[in-house]
């Protein structure tokens, strides 16, 4: 399959780019100037401004599927920590559904988390409590306004809501699930390859699944 990935430098990006590659996939990897990008053999690096919607054409341009790893960079998780850029994901997201609209790419899988939006309830009482004391409550508040965006695209979307990102290999034993119990955990190596697995599917199976490994 023609993939896009973006946020290629990024943890989840760098497994996506990595497994798509050694499943034979095309794949583009695509991150900003500034980003380091280690990319395999074969996979076409592009740079530039992720909230550009003429560079996004050019990433998008007859891709079967855009994969996106964007995540805020925060500074910390004080509640005073604003994220690098307030309004990355929801301004990135409009400029990306415009490029894919233009360029008639109709497929989309991007990664979000567990207890953004109408999955609230899913994270335990306490951890709740985390996000709504720390700097992280921003970045529910964005992931939830990127998430409304693709939900609301009319195209072909998949946002994965991951439990907590380790970096241990794979497992391949994630599960979609409706509560996390305990300790809700998932390596990036299986998110990624999750969201392979979603594309590679003539359709995406589900549209908001909630994953994990651990605690599901
Ligand atoms: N940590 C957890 O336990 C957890 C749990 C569930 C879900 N999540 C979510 O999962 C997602 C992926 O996580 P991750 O660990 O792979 O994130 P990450 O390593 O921080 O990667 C984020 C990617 O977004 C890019 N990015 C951020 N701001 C940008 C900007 N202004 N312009 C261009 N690119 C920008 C980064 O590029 P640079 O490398 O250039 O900065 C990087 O490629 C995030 O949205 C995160 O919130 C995290």
């Amino acid at each position: 399959m023609k993939l896009v990935i973006l946020g290629a430098s990024g943890g989840v990006g760098r497994l996506l780019v990595e497994q798509a590659a050694k499943r034979g996939h095309d794949v583009r990897a695509v991150a900003r100037e500034s980003s380091a990008v280690t990319a395999p053999a074969g996979v076409t690096v592009m740079k530039g401004d992720l909230e550009s919607e003429a560079f996004l054409r050019e990433c998008v341009r007859d891709r079967d599927v855009v994969l996106s790893a964007l995540g805020l960079k925060l500074k910390g998780l004080a509640p005073w920590n604003a994220p690098e850029r307030p309004t990355f994901l929801r301004d990135s997201t409009d400029a990306l559904l415009r490029a894919m609209k233009a360029e008639g790419v109709r497929r989309v899988c991007a990664v979000s988390s567990g207890g953004v939006g109408d999955s609230a309830d899913i994270i335990p009482g306490f951890f709740k409590a985390f996000v709504a004391v720390t700097a992280m409550k921003r970045v529910f508040v964005e992931l939830d306004a990127m998430e409304q965006r693709y939900f609301n695209s009319g195209l072909e979307h998949c946002v994965v809501r991951p439990s907590g990102l380790t970096d241990e290999p794979a497992t391949g034993k994630v599960v979609v699930t409706k509560k996390f119990t305990g300790r809700a955990t998932i390596p990036r190596a299986d998110v990624a390859a999750y969201m392979l697995d979603q594309a590679e599917k003539s359709a995406f199976t589900e549209t908001r699944p909630v994953i994990t490994v651990t605690g599901g």
